[in-house]
């Protein structure tokens, strides 16, 4: 099970109406009430998919899309990537970061931005405007709004010659959440999106995995994930 059990608890407890109304449709107040309502959202342990593909590779320089509480970026820390995450949440991003100074990961960087506004200007965030050998989006999915498929392709704009591009995302909603009725990507779909010159890239890994996952009663249930690794050649 990687980083990701999803609760998806929506425990108001906090804040005025006005609050709840915010944290229903914007999206800084939507996951800052998502990552206040509980002391960790995520396993805080690295995403399993990740772990599985990027064991083998050479470190480099690293940037996560979406990092929550930064399970995957320590990871990549620990194995000696320079690694950096950027997340919308400062909540997530306090959190991350006070794990990597726990753990003396000197290599794990944490920086508040809205990546819908990186991928305008990526220079406008410190250091994302670097090629990057691997660039990372595990579950960088929302239930509100968020300009996922033109961040994903600025993403691909910063990765290196020979780096890669890691997608990992819910295939299905998990039986338990309430968003059965968006769109999920397929590893068809990601690749669509993304818009790659085919000569440029070659296709690594564009499958349908199922992992074994717990729901917010404990219970194991049965998850699909989309996962695509391009390389950049
Ligand atoms: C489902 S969580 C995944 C967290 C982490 N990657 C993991 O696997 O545990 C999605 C994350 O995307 C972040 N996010 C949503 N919209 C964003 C945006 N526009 N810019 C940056 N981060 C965003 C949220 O704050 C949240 O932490």
């Amino acid at each position: 099970m990687g980083a990701h059990q999803h609760g998806h608890q929506h425990a108001h407890q906090h804040g005025g109406q006005g609050a709840e109304n915010a944290a229903l449709t914007d999206p800084i107040a939507s996951w800052e009430d998502r990552y206040g309502s509980s002391y960790r959202v995520w396993t805080g342990r690295v995403n399993r998919t990740l772990a599985d593909v990027a064991s083998g590779w050479t470190p480099g320089r690293s940037l996560d899309l979406g990092s929550g509480e930064g399970g995957d970026v320590h990871w990549l820390a620990e194995r000696g990537w320079d690694a950096t995450g950027i997340d919308l949440s400062t909540t997530a991003v306090a959190r991350a970061r006070a794990v990597a100074l726990e753990r003396e990961l000197e290599r794990a960087r944490f920086i508040t931005a809205d990546l819908g506004e990186w991928c305008d200007d990526p220079a406008a965030v410190e250091g994302g405007a670097e090629p990057f050998d691997l660039v990372t989006a595990s579950f960088f999915q929302s239930p509100v709004e968020l300009p996922r498929e033109r961040i994903l392709r600025a993403a691909a704009g910063r990765v290196a010659p020979g780096g890669r591009l890691v997608l990992i995302a819910h295939a299905a909603a998990p039986q338990w959440s309430p968003h059965h009725g968006e769109d999920f990507p397929t590893p068809e779909s990601e690749l669509e999106a993304l818009e790659l010159p085919g000569d440029a890239w070659g296709i690594e890994v564009a499958e349908v995995r199922e992992r074994e996952g717990r729901g917010p009663d404990g219970a194991p249930h049965l998850l699909s994930d989309s996962v695509v690794v391009v390389r950049k050649r």
